[in-house]
């Protein structure tokens, strides 16, 4: 079954999905162009304005089409263009530089650069006047700091999206800690948008006497839904914070915080320009930013320390919220990624990802098996109204049993297409996709008890009607094109009359979010 998705066994798929007309095929590199007789450029004429996305493919992405590797996981991580790790290099080969904040020429040269990418990141977003901008290790640490600096009391609720990531449901442990109250917003099935009614009614029962937080996703890591902005005021005028994680939405939309002005803005850079790694940013309103108490000090976020005297003086602004040396050789990086995403337009990239999904999705929609069951249930809107490019699924067999999603990642593997499975720490969004009840989890977490993980988890599911508690995921990005999405296609069509029998069994586990292969 390998052999059966290998490359050339996935290009003669594509071959019968399109037709000889629609191809150019490219011996040298095994990648097709499309011409334009596809009929998908009848649908989207203009994907024609987004070309210069090809060219950038062609010279800032070209390892993908050399490789023949097709990357179909940017809400997992961007893509870095070849001339930002370039520009990075030379700007570290060409400058002596210390770790920033004192007085000599190579710290203060450090020092320069970093308060350079730190107002470039204000700038972008148009916060600098109304904004602080505080570097953290990834948009996981931005969401930790609000976390623990929130003044959350036995007054105060916290209200969470039912799509919200991991890492935003962790503040629950921070507010549960101090007897806050927090609660959960539903979602619509099947278009797993916020329950506007419910929503509204939770937002007018904020006690005005404690500290009130919604948080909620800009657009779904699951479901690619996006959110309606406007729901950042409505709650402030309610009495409420807001922090949005903008994680999955900034890396193929604007964000103008003139507009739109959330007290607290999460993201990770990574996921807009693909480099560097390990740096995010927690945005603050400036009169928010007096809210908050830190519950510990360290280097470099403290004026004054003593230890006779056992007190300390925070840092004011960004400074006490920066725990340690920074990544300073890495953060003028962003500057660069920041500097090239607007040379290539962030609408051009939305554009683009508008288009492709809706192919995706249409085509996805339109796979049967020849007795003319579904081969892809898919979670969250089918059209493109309020969404972006992260697209989650499952694959059923003929007789409309659940494909195992790991073997689906490992058989993708096989035909070098990037994609991702799982519940991508989003276990809320799965949930309700699934319609998962408490009493569906509930005995699930009896009959497992300790041991439980997603795989063991997702077992239980099984049996009880066939449920599953995890999806495949495609999501696109700056350097994706038609072939990327055609290729995708032709991958998934090859499981048409499939059976379990004849797709395997996956042969690794995952835990932990970590991938675990057999014996080891
Ligand atoms: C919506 C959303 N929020 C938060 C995160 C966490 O980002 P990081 O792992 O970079 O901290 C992610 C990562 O996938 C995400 O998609």
């Amino acid at each position: 079954m390998g052999d059966y998705f290998s490359a050339s066994a996935l290009f003669l798929v594509l071959d019968q999905r399109l037709g000889a007309e629609c191809l150019e095929w490219h011996p040298m590199t095994m990648t097709t162009n499309l011409t334009t007789s596809h009929p998908f450029f009848a649908r989207h004429p203009d994907y024609a304005s987004t070309a210069v996305l090809d060219a950038l493919r062609a010279a800032e992405y070209a390892r993908l089409d050399v490789q023949r590797q097709v990357y179909l996981d940017y809400t997992g991580g961007g893509l870095h263009a070849a001339s930002q790790v370039q520009e990075h290099a030379q700007m570290l080969s060409d400058h002596v530089l210390g770790n920033p904040h004192s007085a000599s020429p190579s710290s203060m040269e450090m020092t320069r650069r970093v308060e350079q990418a730190r107002a470039a990141v204000l700038a972008y977003f148009h916060g600098t006047d109304q904004y602080t901008a505080i570097f953290t290790l990834n948009a996981s640490g931005a969401l930790k700091l609000v976390g623990e600096s929130y003044p959350f009391g036995a007054q105060s609720t916290l209200l969470l999206t039912t799509d919200n990531h991991n890492s935003v449901n962790g503040i629950r442990e921070f507010a549960a800690a101090k007897a806050a109250q927090v609660t959960y917003a539903p979602l619509t099935r099947p278009d797993l948008r916020i329950n506007q009614p419910v929503m509204e009614g939770l937002l007018v029962q904020a006690d005005s006497k404690g500290a009130n937080l919604l948080a909620f996703p800009a657009q779904s890591n699951f479901s690619g839904v996006k959110h309606p902005l406007d729901l950042v005021a409505q709650a402030q005028g309610k009495g409420w914070h807001v922090l949005l994680d903008a994680a999955a939405f900034v890396p193929t939309n604007p964000l103008d915080l003139r507009t739109v002005a959330p007290d607290f803005v999460v993201m990770s850079f990574y996921k807009m320009f693909g480099y560097p790694t390990g740096v995010g940013c927690l945005l603050v309103k400036n009169e928010t930013l007096a809210v908050l108490r830190r519950p510990w000090f360290g280097g470099g976020t403290v004026n004054f320390a003593t230890v006779q005297g056992r007190m300390h003086v925070l840092s004011k602004g960004e400074a006490g919220f920066e725990d340690g040396t920074l990544n300073y050789l890495g953060i003028p990086a962003i500057e660069i990624g920041l500097r090239y995403l607007q040379k290539v337009g962030i609408d051009t990239i939305r554009r683009r990802v508008h288009c492709l999904t809706d192919w995706l999705i249409t085509e996805l929609l339109g796979l049967t098996h020849s007795n003319g069951r579904p081969m892809v249930r898919l979670y969250g809107p089918a059209n493109m109204h309020m969404r972006g490019g992260t697209v989650t699924m499952n694959l059923y067999d003929p007789h409309a049993h659940l494909v195992d999603y790991r073997r689906i990642e490992e058989l993708a593997g096989t035909a070098r297409i990037s994609l991702r499975t799982g519940c991508f720490c989003n276990p809320g969004a799965g949930e309700t996709a699934e319609d998962l009840t408490e009493e569906d989890i509930q005995v699930g977490l009896q009959q497992i008890g300790s041991e439980i993980n997603l795989t063991r988890f997702s077992q239980a599911m099984q049996s009880r009607g066939g449920k599953s508690a995890g999806a495949i995921r495609v999501s696109t990005g700056i350097a994706s094109n038609l072939a990327d999405i055609e290729q995708f296609l032709a991958f998934v069509s090859g499981f048409r009359d499939q059976t379990a029998l004849t797709i395997g069994t996956v042969s690794f586990d995952i835990e932990s979010c970590r991938v675990v292969r057999d014996g080891g």
